[in-house]
């Protein structure tokens, strides 16, 4: 049973997403050891309550260089003896220590289909906002393992949504999240816990 470390620092509806998919048994071989929120009162938390799972928090300011952070977290997902993390709607940065402890261990949703999109600056609402201005008519989201730029790992799963017109950011967003997000990240989960993800440099294969 591979356990696992979720980071969260808003609503957690992936987070729930994840939940909800290890609790119809579509993802096996897994168990969420521990939530661990970058930011204090989070929805994230709330629905870690209400599912008992183990929670705590770890706010990026407390922590005076992205060493001393990372140290931080790192020594919480040991004392939970977690094999993999997950970033569900995380959005502080983790530095060279935390990637390196976790190597193709850490798996991202982002709300774009990268590389559009992506990278410093773009999180949350930001993607849809720019996706809208831009004009583009096929947005998204992907799942990837994290390394050190953000966003920048090597792809897992992909999956595209159409832009409608009237289209505000929130309601794409809401749709992304529905359509997308919460699919495909318990989908690499799954995928993960089944091992059947192989890295090869910047490119990862699916195992039928
Ligand atoms: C979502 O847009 C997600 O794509 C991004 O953070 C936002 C909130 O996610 N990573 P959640 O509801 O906290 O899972």
């Amino acid at each position: 049973m591979l356990r696992a470390g979720v980071l969260v620092s808003g609503g957690g509806t992936n987070l729930q997403a994840l939940i909800d998919q290890l609790g119809t048994g579509y993802i096996t071989n897994c168990e969420i050891a521990v939530v661990l929120s970058g930011k204090e009162n989070t929805g994230a938390l709330k629905r870690a309550a209400q599912n008992d799972i183990p929670a705590e928090v770890c706010c990026r300011r407390d922590y005076a260089t992205i060493p001393a952070y990372d140290k931080a977290m790192i020594e919480i997902f040991e004392r939970y003896h977690v094999d993999f993390i997950i970033m569900a709607g995380y959005l502080s940065i983790v530095g060279e220590d935390f990637v390196s402890s976790y190597k193709n261990k850490i798996i991202n949703i982002h709300p774009s289909l990268i590389p559009a999109f992506c990278g410093k600056g773009y999180y949350g609402i930001i993607p849809h906002r720019k996706a809208l201005e831009y004009g583009v008519k096929v947005v998204g989201a992907t799942v990837h393992f994290v390394t050190l730029e953000a966003d920048s790992g090597p792809i897992i799963l992909q999956k595209a949504v159409n832009v409608r017109p009237g289209d505000t950011p929130e309601i794409l967003q809401q749709r992304v999240m529905e359509e997308a997000e919460w699919e495909i990240l318990p989908e690499a989960v799954k995928l993960f816990c089944e091992g059947k993800l192989k890295v090869d440099g910047s490119h990862v294969y699916i195992e039928e």
